[in-house]
């Protein structure tokens, strides 16, 4: 269902006005959406506020067991930043909106950049199980994206520009953090095609993946970076390698098997965010 323009804005300065007064006009400069099993940064956050999206008026609620749902507010690398703890998905049942609401609502509060986070399935034959890759340009196969429907002029224009959805200097950041991390052997780049899920693909949809040029699979970001560069806001994301769909690796997979790898990755992901972060 298509809600109008004026009633879309709406409900997004409500949403940001109950987050400002709750935070005592707390002003994030950095949004950060945590995926799927990647939630442990929050515990390198010197929290000041903590939210339960439950409280914050029209944001949807995470159905998703792995996902904590609760708005962050605090420092982390000298930066002010907005950690939503819990993300929304498509195969929820979600309209692309709803998935975006909470991206836009940091976006009203003024955040100046936006750093994402994912579990992903490795396509490149080259990747690694917890590999981390650097999202360099993405495929939307989702059936839909967030500005379908009534354009919101506020945010951004009707047609914006896709030139380069994902921040060259971030990435070059996060790049040159690798280094000096120490693991840059563990730290690829390449591109992401989302899905909607909540399936994973079958052998043939994973070498159809790779032959269309993408190198990780998964089923989320790519709506919230559409919304986020609507808005132009300066993107970072990265995929959390779970799972090696290339062929010759391909096997099984489950949830468990997924969140045990994006907690092998954890730490490395969490070094590299705050060393982003600190870098300016
Ligand atoms: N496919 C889609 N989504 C995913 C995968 C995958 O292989 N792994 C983690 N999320």
């Amino acid at each position: 269902m298509t809600v109008p323009a004026a009633q879309q804005l709406q409900q997004l300065r409500e949403a940001a006005a109950y987050i400002q007064h709750h935070s005592h006009g707390f002003q994030p400069d950095t949004g950060i959406i945590l995926g799927t099993g990647l939630g442990g940064l929050v515990h390198e956050v010197q929290v000041q506020h903590s939210l339960s999206y439950a409280d914050i008026p029209h944001f949807p609620l995470s159905t998703v067991e792995s996902h904590a749902g609760r708005l962050i507010l605090g420092q982390l690398g000298g930066r002010q930043v907005a950690v939503l703890q819990g993300r929304f998905h498509y195969y929820e049942g979600y309209t692309m909106q709803q998935v975006v609401f909470p991206v836009r609502v940091l976006k009203l509060l003024g955040i100046g950049q936006l750093l994402v986070s994912n579990a992903a399935g490795g396509l490149h034959p080259d990747f690694a199980l917890s590999d981390l890759m650097l999202i360099e340009d993405h495929i939307n196969l989702q059936p839909t994206n967030p500005l379908v429907g009534p354009n919101l002029d506020e945010l951004g224009p009707r047609f914006p520009d896709m030139f380069a959805p994902y921040d060259p200097t971030l990435l070059a950041r996060a790049e040159a953090a690798a280094q000096q991390l120490g693991f840059a052997d563990r730290v690829q780049r390449g591109v992401y095609a989302s899905l909607p899920g909540p399936m994973l693909e079958s052998p043939a949809e994973y070498r159809y993946l790779r032959t269309i040029g993408a190198d990780a699979v998964g089923m989320s970001t790519v709506p919230e970076v559409i919304a986020a560069r609507h808005m132009e806001l300066p993107v970072l994301a990265v995929s959390v390698i779970t799972d090696l769909a290339s062929p010759g690796n391909l096997k099984p997979v489950n949830i468990q098997h997924i969140l045990a790898a994006a907690a092998e990755a954890e730490p490395r992901l969490t070094a590299l965010i705050k060393a982003v972060l600190t870098g300016r």
